[in-house]
């Protein structure tokens, strides 16, 4: 924090107070390609995060620096005219929320200097765009006193993803970054947008990250093309079924009419969907149970039909699932939105040590790659940072 304020005055003159900010990565537990089809999610906040620090301006002008992409400089935007610049890379972000906000909501009288920092793992799938968003976004609330309330916070931040950047994304990663509580994970119905906060209490096992290292090419265009089988799907089934969407569907109903679609791998889609929609209710009911093995089970069972079904995985998180899943994981999966990232893993405790070793190892003799382990501690939601907590 120390660093980032000295970073700002140096960038933009001491003058004014500045105020501290953050929001967290997340990382999702069980519930992949949920989201959008009307389905459940499980995911939380971690402890690494973008730290901002920002100042109102008395003019319309938004300056924007990241301590992360330092030779792009200064990125200067108008408030009265804020597009989507290919050359703005990073800052299209922050200036996508900030236009959803005004469009919205209100148009700011006055535009911001923000300085950013970010320690989470880029291209990892760990959200680092949702919560550059989600800090931006809280910054923009607080600082002009808009009152908004943090649910419709997180959509705008969606908005500003799927209209600004154009990337069709659901709303998990911004509802688990906006919504965060340290210490527990969020089962989200993404279709109502019920939620509720469920403890992680690990007694002896700990929730481990593992980076493939692979970056996630043309990712973007997949992911798409993934929704749309999926819309496709629900239209065939509204044909015979009263559904808004997959995930009003249990895997009875869905084996049932799944005829209906007639496509084979269009099928396939919507097949993960409905199974992982069930999967995901059912996983956390055995974790309030305490029931550990049975969650493992069913985030292997995820990683398969991801695998299988939805064809979002690929050789190396595949690699690195099966090199888990060797080293004795109660479970391994990947998480995100795939092609690439990372995977999510329970492994108990005292294997820990042996279990980075040995999956680092075959990982590396399958693919040439190495992986980086980060254990998971789960955080709390974007926030103002006090002084007490720098
Ligand atoms: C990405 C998207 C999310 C979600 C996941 C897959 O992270 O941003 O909305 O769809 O992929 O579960």
């Amino acid at each position: 924090m120390e660093t980032l304020k000295n970073t700002f005055i140096k960038q933009f003159g001491q003058r004014g107070e500045l105020v501290s900010f953050y929001a967290p990565g997340r990382v999702n537990l069980i519930g992949e390609h949920t989201d959008y089809n009307g389905g459940h999610v499980f995911p939380c906040a971690l402890s690494v995060g973008t730290y901002a620090v920002a100042r109102k301006r008395q003019d319309k002008l938004l300056r924007l620096y990241s301590m992360n992409f330092e030779d792009r400089g200064v990125i200067e935007a108008d408030l009265r005219g804020l597009n989507f610049k290919e050359e703005d890379d990073w800052a299209n972000y922050p200036k996508g929320v900030i236009a959803a906000i005004q469009q919205s909501f209100q148009v700011l009288p006055n535009g911001l200097d923000i300085v950013f920092y970010g320690n989470i793992p880029n291209g990892a799938g760990l959200s680092s765009s949702a919560s550059i968003e989600l800090v931006t976004g809280v910054i923009v609330n607080e600082l002009f006193q808009l009152q908004i309330n943090r649910v419709d916070l997180v959509k705008l931040a969606q908005q500003a993803e799927n209209n600004f950047v154009g990337v069709n994304c659901g709303i998990m990663d911004q509802f688990a970054i906006g919504m965060g509580k340290k210490d527990h994970a969020i089962l989200l119905n993404c279709e109502t947008l019920d939620y509720h906060y469920t403890p992680i209490h690990l007694n002896t096992e700990k929730l481990i990250i593992a980076n493939t290292n692979k970056r996630r090419g043309l990712a973007d265009s997949k992911y798409n093309e993934r929704r749309n089988q999926c819309e496709e799907a629900l239209v065939q089934l509204q044909k015979k079924l009263n559904i808004t969407s997959l995930g009003d569907l249990t895997v009875k109903e869905f084996e049932k009419h799944k005829y209906l679609i007639n496509d084979e791998i269009v099928k396939k889609r919507a097949k993960h969907a409905v199974y992982e929609n069930e999967r995901t209710v059912r996983a956390v009911e055995m974790l309030n149970n305490g029931d550990l093995n049975g969650f493992g089970e069913l985030m292997n069972q995820s990683h398969k039909s991801l695998r299988d079904d939805y064809e979002v995985t690929g050789k190396e998180l595949d690699a690195l699932v099966q090199a888990a899943w060797k080293e004795g994981a109660m479970g391994a999966r990947m998480t995100g939105a795939g092609f690439g990232g990372c995977t999510i893993n329970l492994v108990k405790e005292d294997l820990v040590e042996d279990f980075i070793q040995n999956v680092g190892e075959h990982y590396r003799k399958a693919t040439n790659l190495t992986t980086d382990f980060y254990v998971v501690d789960i955080g709390d939601g974007a926030k103002v940072v006090t002084e007490v907590e720098i």
